[in-house]
């Protein structure tokens, strides 16, 4: 079994993967390289290069657990350029979902964002607070969680972390 980390090239990706190697896991990244960078990559993980919207199925070959990460994560590109926001973060999280129940993946670690909750100053923050995305990115953020929840009667368990609020949800 392999541990596929999506966003690999990027700021949380390469570190992660970076410690998967660390503690003698297989790796594998799907990246586009679009916001993350080549020389980010640890030695010794595989590469999927592509957009993960459609090389998803190739790409959680074999897999065990999924790290997904790949997103355009900045609002105000979201704002300029939805669409894209939208293919990246929202579609390419069904992608992941729908590639991690046809190859039986055991597990989906699923990075969502604190931008759902809005502009509200409440803190701290609690998963019990309602969702009120005010941007593109965040509701496609959202759009994940909730694709992530639906999907997670066929994937065995499902973990989502919004920020440093961790949610958990585990399914059998
Ligand atoms: N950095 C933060 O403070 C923060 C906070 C909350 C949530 N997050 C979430 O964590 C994740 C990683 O964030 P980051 O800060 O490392 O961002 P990042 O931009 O450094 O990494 C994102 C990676 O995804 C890749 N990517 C983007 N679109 C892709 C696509 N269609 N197909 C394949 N790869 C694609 C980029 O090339 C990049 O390597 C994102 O999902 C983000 O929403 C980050």
């Amino acid at each position: 079994m392999i541990d596929v980390v999506t966003g690999g090239a990027g700021f949380i990706g390469s570190s992660l993967a970076r410690a998967l190697l660390k503690a003698g896991r297989r790796v594998r990244v799907v990246d586009d390289f679009s916001t993350g960078r080549r020389e980010n990559l640890p030695e010794g993980v595989e590469l999927v290069e592509g957009d993960v919207a459609r090389v998803a199925g190739e790409a959680l070959r074999g897999a065990g657990v999924v790290y997904h990460l790949a997103a355009i994560p900045s609002v105000p590109r979201s704002v300029e350029r939805p669409l894209e926001t939208h293919h990246a973060t929202a579609e390419g999280t069904l992608a992941v979902l729908d590639a991690a129940c046809r190859n039986g993946v055991r597990r989906v670690v699923y990075a969502s964002s604190s931008s759902v909750y809005g502009d509200t100053p409440r803190l701290p923050k609690s998963e019990a607070m309602p969702p009120r995305p005010l941007s593109p990115y965040a509701a496609a953020k959202l759009a994940g969680e909730l694709y992530a929840a639906d999907t997670s009667r066929c994937a065995s368990s499902t973990s989502m972390a919004r920020g440093r609020i961790p949610i958990r949800r585990t399914r059998r």
